[in-house]
């Protein structure tokens, strides 16, 4: 397939941040192992916390996570003795440390000393302590602060032979994603400032001449919080680039910090992936060593295993296809669900091995030792509350084992001959108030796709409109919203070089500043849909509109006859041959599915949420189109991947599913 030149490279195709990234941590074996919170617990039961890790096979655990009070009980005073305690322990144990910067968790005397810092929600509510997460990313203190007990670890530890892995923070943008305190105003003035450089231009991507919302001087600028009426769009999604724009500085100081003692141990903080709207991890992921990841499942789901296996994909993508790590998942019930169901036996196991087979190169988990109190003390872990005589220990050893014979499995990659378009914008704009139909949801779309690829066998990696495409034969376009002119032409390059596409309704619909391409939807990716749309037809809650075959598709292929919900449009053809046709509805006659020969390529169009046993017939037909194989014989309860080594060894998974 031809190449598309000119495509932005690098975006989140982990470019280095530095002149080299530091490798994988060194370790003998596939990372095995948890957040270890000793502090909870007496000195005593460290050693046998030691000996449990062995006897488990535990590698690496995640140490200090929490920990800032107890390293800095007074400020700027500092208590390393029980920390070089347990580091020293874990060492002569065998066990190598993920040292965690504890700045997710502001000591309390912190909080008191700095009441400011305290985040304030879009409604104006300012957010207390006796938690976590409480800080603004914005104040000049709480940055201080973080980077000052970075310094104090990195000096300290940055040659310890345990220390193998920096896991900076936890989980930025958890809880508290952005702020809309005075001092984040001001930075967001000045993030403005810097990015508009004149009123002229700010006003022009904001479409202030809205409603009159015309700014005169830079000082106007607020956070978009909450207003009488909504509040302007393009403003709301460049508060969101900024909100996460800001976590990532916080992140990357921490980084410099420790890195400029020992660049060698690689750095990462863990994401997660599926869950975490508000930040671009596609940005994030540029800035770290190697990626990591939090992934729990939601108890009782039915395709629980299908949105695991979508978050694996989506990080081994983000790393590039090297080599991520699981940083949390859980052995158990987690207990912040509202009904904490327990894993089924064996789930756990499965749940691991299809993280591996996904690319993952560590397995950890949250957390080694059930805590006896505070807030998560119903929080499954590898230790569990009853002691090594409970089915999760044996499970715990059990994995143990497997992951030490799985070993050459380390640094394989998965190959994925088809990609799927995952767009942080687009979900932050897409979702904003004011659009056409609230049952227009991202990650409802991306599953929607993403659960037919999988149930067909077909291995998917996750890919950005900016990316050069070229080696992927299916492009999938769930909901790529936000699309700039250049990333639709980029779209454009990918099928005329022979690249088969296929995307669905309200995407290529605004720019990157939320303003709508004129002239007729989809208005970015008209010319390659081959498609012109003169208005929307959402559907009504619950309403289902009849499609089927068009009439003049030769009958080469079976009918269809199927249903939409959610959206129809009135489609015209404009160079693509009609699929599928609305049977009834707003849009009764007109096309629903398209498609169209352009170039090497094709590129088809799906104007409605189709019902899944339809949109997996369309699929079939576009991986005919692309030479992509698409299983609908082997049963979609197993699930099979596959990692190649460099030197041609193939490692073949299979789960089976009906196990629970
Ligand atoms: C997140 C956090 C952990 C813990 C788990 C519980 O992933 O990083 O500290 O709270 O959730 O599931």
């Amino acid at each position: 397939m031809a190449g598309t030149g000119g495509v932005t490279a690098g975006y989140g195709a982990q470019v280095p941040y530095g002149a080299e990234r530091a490798g994988w941590p060194r370790l003998d074996g596939i990372a095995y192992g948890g957040d270890y919170n000793p502090e909870q617990w007496p000195e005593e039961v460290w050693t046998e916390d030691v000996a449990l890790m062995r006897e488990a096979g535990v590698n690496l655990v995640s140490l200090g996570i929490f920990s800032w009070v107890k390293l800095e009980p007074e400020p700027g005073k500092f208590e390393f003795g029980w920390l070089d305690r347990i580091i020293d322990l874990l060492h002569e144990g065998g066990i190598a440390v993920d040292l965690a910067t504890p700045t997710a968790a502001p000591p309390a005397w912190f909080l008191k000393a700095h009441p400011d810092i305290r985040p304030v929600t879009r409604d104006g509510k300012v957010l207390g302590g006796a938690s976590r997460q409480t800080y603004c990313p914005h104040a000049p203190e709480y940055i201080a602060a973080c980077n000052r007990i970075a310094e104090q670890l990195a000096a300290r530890y940055s040659d310890h032979p345990a220390v193998v892995l920096w896991h900076i923070h936890n989980e930025y943008g958890c809880h508290v994603a952005e702020c809309y305190c005075p001092a984040s105003v001001t930075a967001f003035q000045e993030w403005a400032q810097a990015r508009y450089r004149t009123l002229d231009a700010l006003n022009e991507a904001w479409g202030t001449a809205f409603w009159g919302q015309t700014i005169t001087a830079w000082d106007e600028i607020d956070a978009p919080r909450e207003a009488p009426a909504d509040v302007n769009h393009a403003q709301r999604l460049d508060f969101a680039r900024f909100s996460s724009a800001s976590m990532l500085e916080l992140f990357k100081a921490q980084r410099d910090i420790v890195k400029a003692h020992n660049p060698a141990i690689p750095v990462t903080t863990n994401f997660m992936a599926v869950l975490n709207k508000p930040m671009d991890l596609w940005s994030w992921a540029r800035e770290v060593d190697l990626v990591s990841d939090d992934h729990y499942t939601t108890a009782g789901s039915p395709v629980r295993h299908i949105e695991l296996s979508m978050a694996a994909d989506l990080c081994r993508s983000l790393a590039g296809g090297a080599p991520w790590l699981l940083m949390e998942h859980s052995t158990g019930a987690v207990n912040w669900q509202p009904r904490n169901v327990a894993k089924l036996p064996g789930e756990m196991i499965r749940n691991s091995l299809a993280h591996l087979a996904r690319g993952a190169d560590g397995i950890m988990y949250f957390q080694w030792r059930a805590s006896r109190a505070g807030t998560e003390k119903y929080h499954s872990a590898m230790v569990p509350h009853a002691g090594t005589d409970s089915r999760i220990w044996r499970d715990v050893v059990e994995l143990g084992r497997q992951l030490r014979e799985l070993r050459p499995v380390r640094g394989a990659r998965v190959e994925a001959d088809t990609a799927v378009l995952f767009d942080w914008e687009s979900w932050w704009a897409l979702e904003l108030d004011s659009r056409p139909s609230v049952d227009v949801r991202f990650l409802d779309m991306q599953f929607a796709y993403y659960e037919q690829l999988w149930r067909a066998h077909v291995t998917a990696d996750f890919a950005h409109q900016s990316m050069d495409l070229s080696r992927y034969r299916l492009v999938v376009v769930p909901q790529s919203y936000v699309l700039r002119a250049e990333e639709a032409a980029n779209l454009r390059r990918y099928v005329e070089g022979g690249g088969t596409l296929v995307v669905s309704y309200f995407s290529g619909i605004v720019d990157e500043n939320d303003a709508v391409h004129l002239g007729g939807y989809p208005g970015a990716l008209r010319d390659v849909l081959g498609v012109r749309v003169d208005e929307f037809l959402p559907l009504a809650a619950g309403q289902s509109v009849a499609v089927h075959s068009a009439a003049d598709t030769g009958g080469s292929e079976a009918e269809v006859a199927g249903s939409g919900t959610v959206w129809s449009e009135p489609v015209e053809l404009r160079g693509a041959e009609a699929v599928l046709t609305y049977a009834d509805g707003p849009a009764a006659g007109h096309p629903a599915v398209t498609r169209h020969q352009l170039g090497e390529g094709q590129a088809w169009y799906v104007s409605t949420r189709l019902d899944p046993a339809t949109l997996r017939e369309i699929l079939r037909r576009a991986a005919a189109d692309a030479g992509v194989e698409f299983d609908t014989q082997t049963p979609d309860t197993l699930e099979s991947v596959r990692r190649v080594s460099a030197d041609g060894s193939v490692h073949p998974f299979t789960l089976d599913h009906t196990a629970g």
